[in-house]
């Protein structure tokens, strides 16, 4: 069983760089370098170190939705992207205590992640799963789902990639239609999702406790 202190991340101001360690790649925040970062196939052994196809999931929290995915789909290569060292760390944690090869862990933000650290045409699905709504106006432009994000996720889409997004905030909903509809890679794939069959993240449940509606959105990849 892993302890957090085993996941020895380089901290110290001088010391910190983009590091892959055990299954989880640490990209630092006040980093001036993404660009030198070389893309590495999934197959790469640091990675998964096969061809099974890849699943990605940003915003990933805790790591909740992600693990139990990873748990019934061995068959797919699951990656969780979360900006938070700690919910990251926890779904680290939770990849050694349930034992799942086919999960890797990036600690980075979304947009940076998503430009300069992955190998392109190279996901087979990708999840957007209660992104922060920052609903204050003066906040908004904060929201990753905009269209260069979308834009550089159709780069790393392999063609017929599916992208779903889900949010219980009705605006973010509406404005991540507007987005999708200006970004030409993606078109909307006509499914309906059932929220029943899903799966549960912390986010989902506490929403579906207080008995809010939850958004999904279905996409295909057409570039
Ligand atoms: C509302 S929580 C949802 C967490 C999880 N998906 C769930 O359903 O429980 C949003 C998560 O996205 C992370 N996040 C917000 N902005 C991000 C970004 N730009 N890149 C990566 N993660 C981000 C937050 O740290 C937080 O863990």
């Amino acid at each position: 069983m892993k302890k957090a202190c085993e996941l020895k991340i380089p901290f110290v101001w001088t010391d910190r760089r983009p590091i892959i360690l055990e299954k989880f790649l640490y990209i630092p925040k006040a980093y001036d370098f993404h660009e030198q970062w070389e893309r590495t196939p999934w197959s790469d052994p640091r990675f998964f170190g096969n061809d099974r196809p890849v699943a990605l999931e940003y915003c990933s929290g805790n790591g909740q939705w992600i693990c139990e995915k990873a748990k019934l789909h061995p068959e797919i290569n699951w990656v969780a992207v979360e900006i938070r060292y700690d919910r990251a760390r926890k779904t680290w944690l939770r990849l050694h205590r349930d034992n799942l090869p086919n999960l890797f862990i990036i600690c980075g933000e979304a947009s940076v992640v998503t430009r300069h650290y992955l190998p392109r045409e190279s996901l087979s699905k990708i999840f957007v799963n209660f992104p922060d709504p920052w609903p204050k106006l003066r906040h908004a432009k904060h929201r990753l789902i905009q269209e260069p994000f979308l834009n550089d996720a159709a780069c790393l889409a392999k063609p017929g990639c599916e992208a779903t997004f889900v949010t219980d905030d009705a605006i973010y909903a509406a404005q991540m239609v507007e987005e999708l509809a200006k970004s030409a890679a993606w078109r909307p794939s006509g499914k309906i999702l059932d929220g029943e069959s899903y799966g549960s993240s912390f986010f989902a449940d506490l929403w579906k406790k207080k008995g809010y509606s939850i958004h999904f959105m279905d996409y295909i990849c057409h570039q």
